[in-house]
């Protein structure tokens, strides 16, 4: 007889259920030691400072890494077991970097803590419905003078047709109207690490945003509320 699948009857949200099935293989290729290029250039040159959120952290390479440049870092993962990996990976470097399970579009209990946000390959698998969501509580979670810095695949597969491609303007209506104010976005190859040996290249969005404050008489239901 098969055992039971966990999740099959779990309550967990569909979102948190693709996750944590992603989380089952062993070979998930960002559980790995080196940060992020991007991420490292701009902790090198202090762009990255104070109160860092680790925006859908995985298991904590950036966090642990912007951890050992002197910032206080949360890792926020909407996957259990992504935190797992995250918080065994800091322990066994000793880090200092902390560790949150929680959907990002629903956070709350962190308003104004953070004065940087990091997001590499987080907002790129949120669907429409949730991305203003996400962009309103990041802002909620920011002080002002914080920035983020966000880096989205174009096509969730690099292989991927344009039916299914992540636009500007997709980024920018999410932010834009949600207290971000767009420094940068700017298309480049990256070299995807699929594995040690397979390592395409594919196309992303490179994004630095500025916490703007809201206006007081925003409507506070201008989120849209994709799901009850
Ligand atoms: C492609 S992985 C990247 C992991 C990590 N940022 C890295 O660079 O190694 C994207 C992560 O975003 C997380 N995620 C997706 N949607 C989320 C949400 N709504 N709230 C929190 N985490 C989320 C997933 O669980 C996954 O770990």
């Amino acid at each position: 007889m098969q055992d039971r699948d966990p999740l099959a009857t779990s309550t967990i949200s569909p979102l948190q259920n693709l996750w944590e099935r992603e989380y089952e293989s062993t070979d998930t290729p960002f559980d790995i030691e080196e940060p992020d290029e991007w991420i490292a250039t701009l902790a090198k040159s202090r762009r990255i400072r104070g109160q860092v959120l680790d925006a859908g952290c995985g298991p904590g390479r950036n966090s642990i890494y912007l951890a050992e440049t002197g910032c206080n870092v949360l890792g926020v993962d909407i996957s259990t077991k992504a935190i797992s990996r995250a918080q065994r990976n800091a322990a066994e470097k000793s880090s200092r970097a902390q560790f949150l399970q929680a959907n990002l579009c629903e956070i709350s209990g962190y308003e104004d803590r953070f004065d940087s946000v990091v997001d590499i390959g987080c907002f790129h698998s949120l669907d429409q419905c949730d991305r203003a969501a996400y962009a309103a509580a990041l802002h909620r979670v920011c002080r002002e003078g914080a920035v983020i810095f966000l880096r989205a695949f174009r096509w969730n597969h690099p292989s991927g047709s344009s039916a299914d491609a992540l636009t500007a303007e997709d980024i920018r209506s999410a932010f834009s109207n949600n207290g971000w104010s767009e420094r940068e976005l700017v298309e480049r190859e990256i070299e995807l690490r699929i594995s040690p040996t397979e390592k395409p290249r594919t196309s992303c969005w490179f994004a630095e945003m500025h916490y703007q404050p809201l206006p007081v008489e925003i409507d506070p239901q201008r989120v849209p509320k994709c799901r009850s």
